[in-house]
């Protein structure tokens, strides 16, 4: 299952192998071995989800949700979903059976790295944005709690809900998020007792293409992302800015060049947490069972790793693309 591609609609990511969820089909019924080895029946089938692929551009984001719905359904639950609002009410409501789905997006303040920095939609979703019930952190927690779906265009470490939600859960957004502890606590804090928060999200600062290049367009119409490779391989955690702009200069032009040098070091658009942070930042958190799960992983050459432990003293962990945090309160 190529769950990562075609982030933000763009390439294919390079090769990098996703998680290790594996398509087991069978006559009549549809199963997948989850990332924790469980079998699973889904309640979304592969025909649910090609169609509000198919209608809404979706893709990546259908693949987590299955995997996230594998490893606990939703279905009854009362959701929150922290960076993203773009699963539509027919999908998590009608198909996947939550009772409650309320998306916490910092729509408005997001700078997004794309070639027009605004969000490309088609007109479904343009429509799920026009009819949905937006809120913000201004709005009482009574108004927002009333409907059964709603987006709070805020940032997550502005909210104040409290043991309200028996899951969270989150697509391709917590390596977005600089205030990662605030992000824990109003988690927790948002979760009723017993309530699960599960997370995956790639690709993190410290793999083979962490840097999360996205948007750069060169004088020729070449554009880069994060999987075009125009970056060596762990070169954002390897090179000095300088270092870098003479790599791209046997590439691309100079005013592409150094719009590729300030997006890698600079962009605030990502945290440039590697690994070990977020294993320490989980660990400290109060969650009460706590489980961090490197996925897509890829081979680092011998003296890649050691110039890269050089580099980085105390940090070890630069092969895996993907986390997956689950957690209960
Ligand atoms: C890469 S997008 C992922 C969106 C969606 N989950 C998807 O996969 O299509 C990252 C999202 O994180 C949101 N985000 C970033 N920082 C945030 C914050 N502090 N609080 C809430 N949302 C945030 C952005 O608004 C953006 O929608």
């Amino acid at each position: 299952m190529a769950i990562l591609e075609h982030r933000y609609g763009g390439r294919n990511r390079g090769g990098i192998q996703p998680c290790r969820a594996r398509r087991l089909e069978t006559a009549g019924s549809r199963a997948s071995e989850a990332p924790n080895g469980r079998r699973i029946n889904h309640v979304l089938s592969q025909e649910i989800l090609g169609s509000f692929g198919k209608k809404y551009d979706l893709t990546y984001q259908l693949d987590f949700l299955k995997i996230i719905d594998s490893l606990h359904p939703l279905k009854g639950l009362r959701v929150m979903e922290i960076g993203g609002s773009n699963l539509p009410r027919a999908l998590v409501l009608d198909e996947l059976g939550a009772k409650q789905w309320i998306c916490v997006d910092d729509l408005k303040n997001f700078v997004l790295d794309t070639p027009t920095k605004t969000r490309v939609m088609n007109d479904a979703m343009r429509d799920h944005y026009n009819t949905t019930a937006t809120f913000t952190d201004d709005d009482t927690n009574e108004e927002i709690l009333s409907n059964d779906y709603a987006i709070i265009d805020s940032d997550i470490c502005h909210l104040d809900i409290f043991d309200h939600f028996d899951a969270v859960v989150s697509i391709a957004a917590f390596e977005h998020i600089s205030k990662f502890g605030g992000l824990l606590d109003r988690t927790y804090n948002a979760l009723r007792s017993d309530g699960h928060l599960i997370s995956l999200f790639q690709p993190i600062w410290s793999c083979v293409n962490g840097h999360h290049l996205g948007g750069a367009k060169d004088k020729a119409g070449h554009e880069y992302d994060f999987g075009s490779g125009i970056v060596p391989h762990w070169g954002h955690l390897l090179m000095t800015p300088p270092q870098m702009r003479c790599d791209l200069l046997t590439k691309t032009d100079a005013d592409c060049a150094d719009d590729i040098v300030s997006k890698v070091y600079n962009s605030p658009s990502i945290n440039r947490l590697f690994f070990e942070d977020y294993v320490d930042y989980v660990n400290a958190s109060r969650f009460r069972i706590k489980k961090i799960t490197p996925l897509g992983q890829r081979v680092v050459p011998e003296q890649v790793q050691a110039a890269l432990e050089a580099a980085h003293p105390g940090r070890t962990c630069f092969d895996a693309n993907t986390i997956l945090i689950q957690a209960l309160k």
